[in-house]
């Protein structure tokens, strides 16, 4: 028997993933935010040490706060001390941060561009060549079209034998008519593939392993249709609450937090065809196939298919906490949702009449981020009754975080004189497969976009599509007038939520 070919390897991801990186210089706007302490500076200095930026680097950092470079360089290695996944190696840290610079000033202000020509310039200097160029934009999103205006002003998004690629923070809009607009005034001054727009749970390893686990295993693919699948549930709990970020969240809301972006990204993982590669256009083409094919909900769906609520008081590890309306900084009648869920259908051949469920909400009993796939009942239970009652479907559990890795329920006889059934697992968890720590999510993402590689990123259209199907609900629920439902805090979440079951089916505990 002849053996399997080897499927041809695609020059264009291996050439990009081997190719070493362009000589870089990357510029964070918002740099003393949290963001840019917490993730992105950790980030670069976790890629320093594993040798995977570009031999030539610089990194330059703009805020409005007045800092002179060396201050910024202390701020910056406190972030890593702080942050960083390992313990940072002192004299990495200080290579990395060695030349870095520093530009204040307020983000419409012309003179911050003439700065930040200027120490680019310089950078390429020493270089003695053209550097690329990213622009991260870790700002307000107030700031997004204002950057993106004044680096085309000032000429900063071309530099010719070079690349200028600018990456865009989440949330993209808050709208359908802002993402519309948003897209609008980014690609009047660029071309999209210089547009990398940030959703952090494409760069998570367990996300990319979805993509890993459909369609490189030819187990899954014969059952992955409505033929055998009943149902779908998406879930991204969290155990905290907001903390002290009510002045982003109470114009937010979950729905658009995380259903938007992060949750309708791994339902399209679950539910796209298989891309005929792997680069920037074929994945996301695919994904955007899927977004097409979920309905927007009319005003009347909404309350059919759409549940929020509100955190009350309770217990949250093992301590009283206060609801929503309590914590500072929201107003004591927001109507703000910190629980959603959805019922939705991907209308194709492959999928219509599954229904996908999607749930986040704070407070809720724990954090844990998965993917449900359940499949449909045996067609025929020949065991005794006694031996059918352990009988349950399968069920696949990808799960995110935080224990990583992938189960799979099989009925199994429990051993003894009779044909007694229980469900059993199989399991493979990241932990003890691999034996080594995931990067962050940041850590992939930087590397993808200082190497031009956008499959992990979310496209325009694919923006827009997402924001079709969430607009039409966000704007219904901004119509109707509150007070919402409460679900004690460290609970599983609102009773409302189970108006979306169909069919018998019922929410996985948290
Ligand atoms: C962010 C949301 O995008 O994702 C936060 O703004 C949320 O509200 C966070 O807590 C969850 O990310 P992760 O990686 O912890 O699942």
């Amino acid at each position: 028997m002849s053996a399997v070919a080897p499927v041809a390897e695609n020059p264009l991801i291996e050439g990009l993933e081997r190719l070493p990186i362009h000589p870089t210089t990357l510029v964070i706007f918002g740099a003393t935010g949290d963001l840019a302490h917490r993730k992105l500076l950790p980030a670069l200095y976790n890629l320093a040490h594993e040798g995977a930026l570009p031999e030539r680097f610089n990194l330059i950092g703009v805020s409005r706060s007045d800092h002179a470079h060396e201050d910024f360089r202390k701020m910056a290695q406190e972030a890593i001390r702080q942050f960083s996944r390992r313990e940072p190696d002192e004299a990495v840290l200080e290579k990395l941060l060695e030349e870095v610079r520093y530009v204040p000033g307020v983000f419409d202000d012309a003179s911050v561009y003439k700065t930040l020509a200027d120490e680019l310039d310089e950078f390429d200097k020493a270089a003695g060549q053209r550097m690329n160029r990213c622009f991260y934009l870790s700002t307000a999103p107030a700031f997004f079209p204002v950057i993106v205006g004044q680096l085309g002003e000032h000429e900063l998004c071309r530099h010719e034998g070079a690349d200028v690629r600018v990456v865009i923070e989440k949330p993209f809009g808050t709208t359908l008519a802002e993402a519309e607009q948003l897209n609008r005034e980014v690609l009047s001054v660029l071309d999209e593939h210089q547009v990398f727009r940030i959703d952090h749970y494409l760069g998570k390893e367990t996300v990319q392993n979805m993509m890993a686990f459909r369609f490189a295993n030819g187990l899954f693919e014969p059952v992955w249709n409505r033929n055998y699948i009943d149902q779908v549930q998406i879930t991204a709990a969290e155990d905290i609450g907001i903390g002290s970020r009510a002045g982003y969240y109470d114009s937010a809301g979950a729905l658009r937090d995380l259903i938007q972006n992060h949750m309708l990204q791994l339902l399209c993982h679950v539910a796209m065809e298989p891309p005929v590669n792997f680069t920037a256009d074929e994945v996301r083409n695919e994904k955007v196939k899927v977004l097409h094919a979920i309905h927007a909900p009319t005003p009347e769906d909404a309350d059919r298919m759409a549940v929020r609520a509100q955190y009350a008081e309770g217990e949250s590890a093992g301590e009283h906490v206060g609801g929503y309306l309590q914590e500072d900084g929201v107003a004591p009648d927001s109507n703000t949702e910190t629980f959603a869920a959805l019922r939705l259908e991907v209308d194709n051949w492959r999928w219509a009449g599954v229904p996908f469920y999607l749930r986040t909400g704070k407070r809720l009993a724990r954090k844990v981020t998965e993917v449900a796939i359940t499949l449909k009942p045996v067609p025929h239970l020949a065991f005794s009754q006694e031996g059918s009652l352990g009988v349950k479907p399968n069920q696949l559990i990808l799960t995110m975080q935080p224990n990583e890795g992938v189960s799979l329920s099989l009925g199994a006889k429990i051993p003894g004189t009779r044909m007694k059934i229980r469900p059993v697992f199989m399991e493979f968890l990241y932990g003890t497969s691999f034996l080594s720590q995931s990067p962050e999510a940041y850590e992939r993402l930087i590397t993808d976009a200082v190497r031009g590689d956008a499959t992990l990123f979310t496209r325009n259209d694919e923006v827009e599509a997402q924001w079709r199907i969430c607009d039409p609900i966000v704007q219904v629920w901004e119509k109707t007038p509150g007070p919402l439902p409460q679900y004690e805090s460290g609970s599983q979440g609102p009773a409302e939520a189970e108006s979306l079951m169909i069919n018998g089916q019922v929410w996985r505990a948290i």
